[in-house]
C-alpha cells in the first residue's frame, strides 16, 4: 500500500492492542542501546578542543537524530499525534555550517536529554507494561502446558528453575487474571506517559514551532507564486496559440473577404464561411480556457452542483455525498473541484474503474474530500503529474493530500483543506458566488 502526504504530515500510525506489549519490549530495548548514544555525544563535545570531537559529532549526532526521528515515529502512534522534528535548517551548505547550526539548536541538546531520561524512566515504563502482559499471558498459559503435555517437558520451566507440578501451576491462573486485568487498565496509560514524557523533550518548543510554522510558510507562499506564475503562463499560451491565432485568421479572412466581395463573390463567401468557422472555434477555446480559471457552473450552482455535474460527465456510476453547511469561499471551493475534477479524470484515465465515490463532508473546521475508485490502484504522486499540482495547490491552504492506492486497488484519494465554519456562507440560493 502506498501512502503519500504532503510533507510530514501523514497521520501517525496506531497500533493495535495486542501490538503494544511488544513495542514496548522493543522500546525498553532501545532504551538502553539510547545510553551508548548518550555517552558517545556527552564525551565527543569536549574532544572539540582536539579536533577529534568534530568528527566524531558529525557521525554521532545524527545518529541520535535518526534515533529521535524513529522514536518520534513510534510514540506519536500512542499519543494519535505527530511529534514534529524541531530541528533548525542550517542557512547554507557545508558541514562545518550544519555543525555550528546544529551545535547551537537547542533541539540537540533536549534530544540527548532524552536519551538520559528514556533510559532511565522510558525504560522502567515500556518494560513495566511489557512485562505485565507478558507475565499474565505467562500465568494463564503456562498452567494448561504443563497440564496437556507429558511430564518433566514443561513442568520444570526456565531450565529446571521452577519446579511446578500442575496443582501449583493452576494457583498461577488468579495471579494471571490480576495481571492481566492491570496491565488492560493500565498498560496502554504507562506508554501513553512515556509517549508525553518524550513529546515534551522531543517535540518542538513553542519557539520552534513557530519557526516551522514559518518555514512552512515560506515554503507553500513560495509554491504558490510559482503556481500561479505557471498558471498564468499557460493561460498566455492558450490565448496566444489559440483564441489570438484564431482571430488573427479572423481579421485576414474577413479583410481578403472585403477585397473579393464585388470581384468574387463565391470566393468571398467561402472566406466568410471559414471566418465564422474561426469564430466559432475561438469561442470554444476561450469558453475551454475561462472554465479552466473558474467554471461558470462552480460560481451558479455552488461546489455541490459543480461536482454533480462534474460526476455526470464520467463513463462510469459515480455517488456522490455532499454534506457541508453552507458554501466554502470561492478558492476553497475552487481548489476543492479541482481537485476532485482531477482525481475524478485519473480514474476515468487510468482506473478502469466500474464504480467511483465522491465524499465531501465539513468537521473540525476542515473540509475533508474523499474521491475512491473501484479500478486497478497503483496511483502515485509524481513531481510533474495533475495529483502533484494538486498536492502543492492544497498546500497554498495548508492543505493535505493522501494517494491510498495498493496495486489491484481500490484507490482513494483524500484530500484536506481548512475551512472555518465561520467562512461557510449560508445561502438560501446558490446563484450567488
Ligand atoms: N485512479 C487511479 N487508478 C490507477 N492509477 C492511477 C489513478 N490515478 C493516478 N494513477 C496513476 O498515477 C500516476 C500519476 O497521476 P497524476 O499525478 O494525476 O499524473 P498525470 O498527470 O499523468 O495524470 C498516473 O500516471 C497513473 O499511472
Ligand atoms: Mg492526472
Amino acid at each position: 500500500m502506498t501512502t503519500i502526504q504532503t510533507a510530514a504530515k501523514a497521520p501517525p500510525v496506531r497500533f493495535p492492542r495486542v501490538a503494544q506489549p511488544f513495542v514496548a519490549l522493543g522500546l525498553a530495548v532501545l532504551a538502553e542501546i539510547g545510553i551508548a548514544f548518550f555517552v558517545l555525544n556527552v564525551v565527543s563535545v569536549p574532544l572539540i578542543a582536539v579536533w577529534v570531537g568534530i568528527p566524531m559529532l558529525l557521525v554521532f549526532v545524527p545518529c541520535v537524530r535518526w534515533f529521535a526521528n524513529c522514536h518520534r515515529t513510534i510514540l506519536s502512534g500512542f499519543l494519535g499525534v505527530r511529534i514534529e522534528r524541531p530541528y533548525r535548517k542550517p542557512p547554507m551548505p557545508g558541514v562545518l555550517m550544519w555543525l555550528r547550526t546544529t551545535l547551537s539548536d537547542p533541539a540537540t541538546w533536549r534530544d540527548i536529554a532524552w536519551l538520559l531520561v528514556n533510559a532511565v524512566i522510558g525504560f522502567t515504563l515500556n518494560l513495566l507494561s511489557a512485562v505485565l502482559f507478558l507475565a499474565s499471558l505467562f500465568y494463564l498459559i503456562y498452567p494448561f502446558l504443563v497440564w496437556v503435555t507429558p511430564d518433566g517437558v514443561f513442568d520444570r520451566p526456565f531450565g529446571g528453575l521452577f519446579q511446578l507440578n500442575p496443582v501449583t501451576a493452576f494457583a498461577m491462573v488468579p495471579l494471571g487474571l490480576v495481571a492481566f486485568l492491570i496491565w488492560s487498565a493500565s498498560g496502554e496509560r504507562l506508554l501513553r506517559a512515556n509517549a508525553y514524557l518524550a513529546k515534551s523533550l522531543l517535540g518542538p518548543t513553542e519557539s520552534a514551532q513557530l519557526a516551522i510554522r514559518v518555514r512552512e510558510l515560506a515554503e507553500s507562499r513560495a509554491e504558490t507564486v510559482d503556481t500561479q506564475a505557471a498558471e498564468l503562463r499557460r493561460i498566455e499560451r492558450d490565448l496566444h496559440d489559440g483564441a489570438q491565432a484564431r482571430l488573427a485568421a479572423l481579421s485576414m479572412n474577413l479583410g481578403m473577404a472585403e477585397e473579393m466581395v464585388a470581384r468574387d463573390p463565391k470566393q468571398a463567401a467561402a472566406l466568410l464561411t471559414e471566418a465564422r468557422e474561426s469564430a466559432s472555434t475561438a469561442l470554444s477555446e476561450l469558453r475551454d480556457l475561462v472554465r479552466g480559471i473558474h467554471p461558470p457552473v462552480l460560481a451558479d450552482r455552488g461546489l455541490d452542483g459543480a461536482i454533480k455535474a462534474l460526476a455526470l460527465t464520467c463513463p462510469f456510476k459515480v455517488d456522490v455525498m455532499y454534506d457541508v453547511p453552507g458554501r466554502p469561499p470561492a478558492p476553497v471551493e475552487s481548489a476543492a473541484y479541482f481537485a476532485v475534477a482531477e482525481a475524478l479524470a485519473n480514474a476515468v484515465k487510468y482506473s478502469a474503474a466500474t464504480n467511483a465515490w465522491i465524499q465531501i463532508t465539513h468537521e473540525d473546521e476542515r473540509l475533508h474530500i474523499l474521491v475512491g475508485d473501484d479500478g486497478v490502484g497503483g496511483a502515485t504522486v509524481t513531481p510533474g503529474g495533475g495529483l502533484y499540482g494538486i498536492q502543492r495547490r492544497l498546500a497554498a491552504f495548508d492543505g493535505t493530500l493522501t494517494v491510498v492506492s495498493p496495486t489491484g486497488g481500490p484507490t482513494t484519494v483524500i484530500m484536506e483543506l481548512p475551512c472555518e465554519s465561520s467562512s461557510l456562507k449560508i445561502t438560501p440560493s446558490s446563484g450567488t458566488a
